[in-house]
């Protein structure tokens, strides 16, 4: 619905709406209309509301932006909340995967996983899940486009998925275990490191790894919210994730202590409201915070004290082996002429994760103009040229 020429724009609408057929009319982000133009979407509702085949079914994030008048006119309220209860979960898990698997434990898995996630995660879940029982090549591609990252795509950073394994996948997977012998995990952990490096990527492969919920924040997005708005966000977050085994990751956590100047009263009371629902998770509370950066020095050290982001892990620039691991794990699914020998030379290239991935991503394109499905020498050369990286390879 666009917000130029209203009236124009919904008497036209109402002209076509079909007289024989039976129609929804979806009015989306309503809140957007309550100011100016609210009499005029009250028109067309009621207008709506008056032809018997049609039903009008308004949307909204925020409900309490709308005007009491507009939601006097619908005649029923439905609350979505982030895919339900665990029951409600568990009846939607095995409606998606009918057919494919009707294994109750892994139907509870998904149940589980699923917590706290929007529908469009829910699917990409459930989706993954229904991949890792088909097994094979195709599922590699899918998962890649899914966005589902494993340990075993991740190179050199073998410590320190050990590192993450420990802190954050234990406490959750055996908890019992730590209990009986006393010991506290890390509240929340702290990935630094270059940028690049594979942060953002370790925090999602233990997600997946992990049978708990996983619930991103964007800081950056979080602090373009309005005051108050941010703060409500983080609260609910965290009521969600207090329900069950989760992670709460927080990328880019830097941007809230950068943008004290610029974003000023945003960033200060989201760090209060921050420290207050850390330091307010429950001892018995199945919940890690894992937070990257990639500006530790922006950051307050108030943010690292124990019982907050107490657990450090420094995720540095790849060396050799690492880059060679990476480049290794990165073409996997590619056929390269000369492979090895390729791959060992290649990793001279001072590069991070991402840069070897923008070099691969080149030498596909530089195979794909020459027509051809293999890779080879002159395909990573042009790449080199292409992405820019000094170096002695020829
Ligand atoms: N160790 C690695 N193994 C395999 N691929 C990697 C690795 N590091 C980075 N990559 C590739 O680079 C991409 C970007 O990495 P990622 O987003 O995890 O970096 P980051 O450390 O979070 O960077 P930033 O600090 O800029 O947020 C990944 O999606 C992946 O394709
Ligand atoms: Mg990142």
């Amino acid at each position: 619905m666009a917000t130029g020429g209203q009236h124009t724009g919904l008497k036209q609408l109402l002209a076509k709406l079909p007289n024989d057929k039976p129609t929804l009319v979806w009015l989306a982000d309503i809140e957007l209309f309550c100011g100016l133009y609210c009499h005029v979407v009250e028109g067309f509702l009621a207008s709506v509301k008056a032809m018997p085949q049609c039903i009008a079914a308004m949307t909204t994030r925020y409900s309490d932006r709308v005007a009491t008048s507009l939601r006097s006119l619908a005649d029923d309220h439905i609350n979505l909340v982030a895919s339900g209860n665990k029951t409600e979960r568990m009846r939607l898990c095995r409606w998606f995967l009918r057919g494919e698997i009707d294994d109750g434990s892994i139907i509870e898995d998904a149940a589980m996983r699923t917590q706290g996630k929007s529908a469009a995660e829910t699917f990409a879940v459930l989706a993954d899940t229904v991949n890792r029982h088909k097994g094979g090549m195709e599922v590699e591609k899918d998962n890649a486009q899914l966005g589902v990252v494993r340990w075993e795509d991740i190179g050199g950073l073998d410590d320190i998925i050990d590192e993450l394994k420990e802190s954050i996948v234990w406490p959750i997977l055996r908890r019992d275990q730590f209990r009986k012998l006393g010991i506290r995990p890390p509240r929340g952990v702290l990935l630094y490191g270059p940028p690049g490096t594979g942060k953002t990527m370790l925090a999602k492969a233990a997600a997946t790894e992990v049978l708990a919920n996983f619930i991103p924040i964007a800081i950056p997005d979080l602090i373009k919210g309005e005051v108050g708005e941010s703060e409500k966000a983080l609260a609910a977050v965290f009521e969600t994730a207090k329900r069950g085994p989760s992670i709460v990751f927080l990328d880019e956590i830097e941007a809230i202590f950068g943008s004290r100047d610029q974003a000023g009263e945003v960033g200060k009371k989201l760090i209060s409201q921050l420290f207050l629902e850390m330091d307010n998770i429950p001892d018995d509370a199945h919940l890690v915070v894992l937070a990257a950066t990639n500006a530790p020095h922006l950051m307050d050290e108030s943010i690292l004290r124990p019982g907050r982001l107490d657990k450090k892990i420094h995720v540095p620039r790849p060396g050799y082996a690492s880059r060679r691991d990476i480049l290794g794990r990165t073409t996997k699914h590619l056929d390269i002429d000369n492979r090895e020998e390729l791959i060992a030379t290649l990793a001279e290239l001072e590069m991070s994760g991402a840069e070897i991935k923008a070099l691969v991503r080149a030498a596909c394109y530089s195979a794909i103009q020459r027509g051809s499905k293999v890779l080879t020498e002159s395909d990573f050369d042009s790449a080199v040229e292409a992405t820019h990286f000094q170096n002695e390879f020829s």
